[in-house]
């Protein structure tokens, strides 16, 4: 146990925290040159692309120093805050971190929150100046910073380049020397802490774990002690570049487990695994069941292939256990799910997973947040998924939506864009700080339902690029919300219904509908177009009628001519979207939906 070191890596993205790890690996011999091509802690397509990693994963290096041998276990954490409860539980099976910055680029949101998270936890924070063969590394003035947030020596502070290789040794150095050992009773019973799970579909799920007391031996009759089932230990070992199956996981160290769980969502990141008989007297603190935070519904294109979402919807959720979906019928686009995703990135995922994985196309309507709605009555509280699921306004007491803070760090040039922005966006602004001359944190209190629709984009826009975002949930405060409906020909349609700020309602009703004036065909009659709080029509456009039909065109011509049109029409129609007793086509329909 004295030999063992567990760490994690806490960088900003782009900082380089793969390539630095990728030369870990190498320096250790855990893998070879050519292994090293295949960039290693990001194995799944859409991660390589996107350049984040989506799940963690956790690697075990051999290291040898003064004659000693020491097992060097790297927890791998997503970098990204949809996923900023898993980076918890990875930092909570850790002693220590390398928090690493780009000596071009300085700190940013991400890394502070997570560097804080770290802190949280006692861990022992080695600071590496990354990247400083780049001829714009400015290592001073990026030191001062480092030093300035976590009160170190300017020789603390390793310069290290993932590039050229130097400073990989004097990294695993501070990795022994600085890192304290884990502490944990051998003889106690099992308590061990699940940081990760991977879905294999041959072998079922795997769960990645670190042993904080006791140990696990293979064939153990295990339980998980917040999702109370049980299992037999039917594989257990350490996580070198491939799995290598081992008798016993002994305290302080990390590994894995197989044990046939079919479904991703049997297992929580966060929960504690222990012996069936002989059972820890407590669980690990700070188990959380993750909740969504982002909502929208999800249709085929073709009403038709409803089926074979739901299936493709089933066989993602097997290894994607934060994706929540129910049913969800909507009038204008047939049936589909509602479902829940832990932010915005999650949802785009989910969207491109179904797409390339299972070949559908869909719909996706636009993504709200979780409200809760109390009833003047009894308080009672109902908590609204859909706009649909609102009740009667003239029986509530109070909505309240969820707020977040916001760190946003710029460079002092975009200070005054970024607070219109976010004051724009119903945010108040708490805090401003001048990291540096030029480099300012910005805390905001600010509704989620503000940033989850296009608020990144305008962010890195605004500044150029020079903007880093990140947030925590501070709960659920009252907000003067009404739901806004949106009547085609004066009937309701559902699709396009959301729950605003009394203060934007008219200008969205007045957007949706002169857009859907701008894309709905006119048609034999005259249709309004109108946008609504209760009964109160607040904006309205009007179609008007068309003077002649198809057919009006064929008059006096033959019946073949007139019957090619018609199937025409015919054809035309499968990508249509009735609304109400007024058809739009797919394309016209998504347009609306963008709409915000
Ligand atoms: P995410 O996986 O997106 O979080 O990024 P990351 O932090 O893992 O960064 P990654 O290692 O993928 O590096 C980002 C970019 O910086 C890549 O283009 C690397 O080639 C480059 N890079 C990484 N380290 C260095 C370095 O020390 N010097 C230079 N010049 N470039 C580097």
């Amino acid at each position: 146990m004295k030999n063992i070191r567990n760490f994690c890596i806490i960088a900003h993205i782009d900082h380089g925290k793969s390539t630095l790890a990728d030369r870990l690996l190498q320096a250790t011999n855990t893998v070879t040159e050519r292994e090293l091509k295949e960039q290693l802690l990001d194995d799944m397509d859409l991660e390589r692309e996107r350049g984040i990693t989506i799940k963690s994963h956790a690697i075990q290096m051999d290291y040898e120093q003064d004659g000693e041998k020491y097992i060097l276990n790297l927890i791998d954490t997503p970098g990204h805050v949809d996923f900023s409860y898993e980076v918890s539980r990875s930092i909570a099976a850790c002693e220590g971190a390398l928090l690493i910055v780009d000596a071009s680029q300085g700190i940013e949101a991400q890394t502070i929150s997570n560097l804080y998270l770290a802190l949280e936890h006692d861990l022992t924070i080695i600071p590496v100046l990354n990247k400083i063969d780049l001829p714009h590394a400015d290592p001073e003035v990026v030191a001062e910073q480092i030093m300035d947030l976590i009160a170190c020596d300017y020789e603390d502070i390793i310069h290290a380049s993932g590039k050229t290789g130097l400073g990989v040794e004097n990294i695993l150095k501070a990795i022994i020397d600085r890192i304290p050992a884990p502490e944990g009773d051998p003889e106690a019973p099992l308590q061990a802490l699940i940081f990760d799970s991977v879905y294999n579909p041959f072998r079922g799920v795997e769960v990645y774990f670190r042993v904080m007391n006791g140990q696990m031996t293979k064939g153990d009759h295990v339980k998980f002690v917040n999702t109370r089932k049980q299992y037999h230990a039917d594989e257990i070992g350490s996580l070198k570049l491939k799995q290598q199956p081992r008798e016993i996981v002994s305290t302080g160290d990390v590994g894995y487990l197989i044990s046939g769980i079919k479904e991703a969502k049997e297992v929580k990141v966060g929960d504690t695994i222990t012996h069936v008989d002989k059972s820890c007297e407590k669980s690990i603190a700070g188990f959380e069941d993750v909740k969504p935070m982002v909502f929208a519904g999800i249709y085929p294109v073709d009403t038709q292939d409803f089926e074979e979402l739901r299936s493709s919807m089933e066989k993602l959720q097997l290894n994607d256990a934060s994706l929540v979906w129910e049913p969800e019928t909507s009038a204008a686009l047939g049936f589909g799910f509602r479902c829940g995703f832990l932010g915005m990135l999650h949802l785009e995922i989910v969207q491109e997973r179904l797409e390339r994985e299972f070949d559908m196309t869909v719909i996706t309507t636009a993504p709200s947040v979780q409200y809760h709605a109390y009833l003047t009555k009894n308080d009672e509280r109902v908590v609204v998924n859909a706009p649909s699921d609102l009740p009667d306004p003239s029986k509530l007491d109070r909505i309240e939506e969820p707020f977040i803070k916001a760190n946003i760090i710029t460079k002092a040039d975009f200070v005054g864009p970024v607070i219109s922005l976010c004051m724009d966006r119903r945010g108040t602004l708490m805090s401003q700080t001048y990291l540096t001359t030029d480099r300012v944190e910005l805390v905001f209190e600010i509704p989620l339902a503000e940033v989850v629709f296009d608020f990144f984009d305008r962010l890195k826009t605004i500044s150029k690029g020079y903007a880093s975002f990140d947030y925590e949930l501070i709960g659920f405060r009252a907000s003067k919300l009404v739901k806004l409906d949106i009547l085609l020909n004066n009937d309701p349609v559902d699709a396009f219904c959301a729950i605003v700020h009394r203060d934007r309602a008219y200008e969205r009703g007045k957007r949706v509908c002169e857009k859907l004036k701008e894309v709905i065909p006119r048609q034999q009659f005259e249709i309004p177009i109108q946008s609504a709080i209760g009964n109160k029509v607040i904006s309205r456009e009007t179609i008007r009628a068309l003077r002649k039909n198809v057919i009006a065109k064929c008059y006096g011509g033959d019946i073949s001519r007139k019957r090619k049109l018609l199937e025409k029409q015919k054809k035309g129609k499968k990508r249509m979207r009735q609304l109400g007793n007024v058809e739009v086509t797919q394309e016209a329909f998504m347009a609306v939906l963008s709409v915000d």
